[in-house]
This record gives structure tokens, C-alpha cells and sequence, in this order.
């Protein structure tokens, strides 16, 4: 795992829009496996930037968003499929048509987790996976106690993950009990991983992924089996690490090492 330790949440959310927007010029075709929350709302500013000033283009590349609610239509106001419209597609030059993510209204639920599973396999699985961190070590909607091979399926949230989430709806009682959300065997098949995480609320988190036991209790735990995985923290949600140390002495600053 390369954990990089940036100053601030500005700091980190600029690495990652910059490894986003290089992998897009490396590899225009890649397939981007997508994720939401508030964390990521830097990071697609930041794309758009970069797609503006020219330096980044969607327009061969093909993404699959992580989750969404079950019950919510794609033109809910507080749908994931909204979201990414607001927040990226229709800033960018993306294809309509290239853009995934499960249909929260669909009829049968649990047929379409296994129509998205299979379209994700059907494209070669994700190439470069963005993540978030929940405060309790979600990944996705991978609540813990999930199975660490689980693919996409319809997964209960906790309490605690529809308290941090009711800032995004009109009423706490609205935010739905349920979501499609691709599963921890799904994101493992991704070619690499980056995940995001700032703030202090999510230092207990950060340092359970990073340094503690593999556990479904933390399903972000399950990343330390991956082979490439990128970690971006601020200094708020690296506080809780014991191996900082080491991580200043590779990576100082959050940069590369030189070798
Ligand atoms: C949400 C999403 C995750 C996200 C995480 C953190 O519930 N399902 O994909 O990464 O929780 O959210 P935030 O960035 O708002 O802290």
C-alpha cells in the first residue's frame, strides 16, 4: 500500500485529481471505477479544471460509479446518478453511454446488482477504482461484517452511515435503508486502487485500513490483499497512524520516491 500523506484536504484532493487526470492521458480508454460522497466533489472540480484547460479528456474512457440507493430514480434529486451529473458528467466530455451506475428504481433490485456485476466483467473490470472511506470503514456501501468476496449486491446501511449521509437530504428519515453497491471481490478485480480520505473523522478508519488486522469488521482492511493500492490522507485523517514515520521516510510530503 502506498500511503501518501499530503497537508491538507486541498493538498490531497489535488494528488488525486492529478493521478486521475494522468491516467486519462496515459491510458484514454480506461475504465474508471467511480465513487460519490462529499469527498469526491474536490476531486471532480478539479477534473473539470483539468478537462477545460485542456488536459484531460473522458472521451474514450468508460466508468462504473460504485453504488447507489435502491428506491431512488436516476433524476431523484439526491440520487448517486444525479450527483455524478451535477458534479462531473455534463462538465466534461464523457459519453452518456459510457457512464454506469446501478438503476436504484429498478424493479428487481438484486437482478439488477447481477446485471451491473456482469456489465463491470463484460468491460474488463474497473482499471483504476477511486474510493472514498466511510467513518465506520466502508468502501462503497461495503457496511462491516460484509464479505471480503462479495460482488455486487443490495447491502443494508448502518445507522451511523445514514446519520453521516442525512446532510444530503431534505429529512434524515429520507435517506434510504438500502443500496446497490459493487462488492469488495468487485473492487478487488480493479487494477489499481486510490483511495481518498480527509478530515478527522476519518482517522480511526484510516489507521484500522492501513495498520490493523484484515477484518470485514473494517471492509477497507481488505485493500491490504490488493497489489496496487494508492492512499492519499491529510494530516487530519493520517493522525491515528503509528507507522508515520515510515511513511514521511518513503513518501516525504506525499511525494514519490526517489530511488
Ligand atoms: C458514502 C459512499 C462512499 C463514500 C463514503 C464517504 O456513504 N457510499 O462511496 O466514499 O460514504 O463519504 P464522504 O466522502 O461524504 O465522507
Amino acid at each position: 500500500m502506498r500511503v501518501l500523506i499530503l497537508p491538507d484536504a486541498a493538498a490531497a484532493a489535488d494528488r488525486v485529481a492529478g493521478l486521475i487526470a494522468a491516467r486519462l492521458r496515459a491510458d484514454p480508454a480506461v475504465v474508471l471505477g467511480l465513487a460519490t460522497g462529499g469527498t469526491m466533489e474536490a476531486v471532480y472540480a478539479r477534473l473539470i479544471a483539468a478537462h477545460r484547460a485542456g488536459q484531460a479528456s473522458f472521451a474514450q474512457a468508460t466508468s462504473f460509479n460504485l453504488d447507489e440507493y435502491v428506491g431512488l430514480a436516476p433524476d431523484h434529486a439526491c440520487s448517486y446518478w444525479r450527483y455524478m451529473r451535477e458534479h462531473l458528467f455534463s462538465q466534461v466530455d464523457m459519453r452518456a453511454e459510457a457512464a454506469h451506475l446501478p438503476r436504484g428504481d429498478a424493479p428487481d433490485p438484486e437482478a439488477e446488482a447481477d446485471r451491473y456485476e456482469a456489465a463491470i466483467a463484460a468491460a474488463g473490470d474497473i482499471g483504476l477504482q477511486l474510493l472514498g472511506l466511510g467513518a465506520n470503514g466502508h468502501i462503497g456501501f461495503n457496511e462491516p461484517t460484509s464479505s471480503l468476496s462479495s460482488l455486487t449486491r443490495i447491502k443494508t446501511l448502518t445507522r451511523s452511515t445514514r446519520d453521516a449521509n442525512a446532510r444530503f437530504f431534505d429529512r434524515a428519515e429520507d435517506v434510504p435503508r438500502l443500496a446497490i453497491t459493487m462488492g469488495i471481490g468487485t473492487i478487488l478485480r480493479a487494477r489499481e486502487v486510490l483511495l481518498l480520505a480527509y478530515g478527522a473523522g476519518k482517522a480511526d478508519a484510516a489507521a484500522a485500513m492501513i495498520e490493523g488486522a484484515l477484518s470485514a469488521a473494517c471492509p477497507a482492511s481488505a485493500l491490504q490483499l490488493h497489489r496496487k493500492v494508492t492512499v492519499v490522507l491529510d494530516e487530519a485523517a493520517a493522525a491515528k497512524l503509528t507507522l508515520r514515520d515510515y511513511f514521511d521516510c518513503v513518501h516525504p510530503g506525499g511525494r514519490d520516491a526517489e530511488i
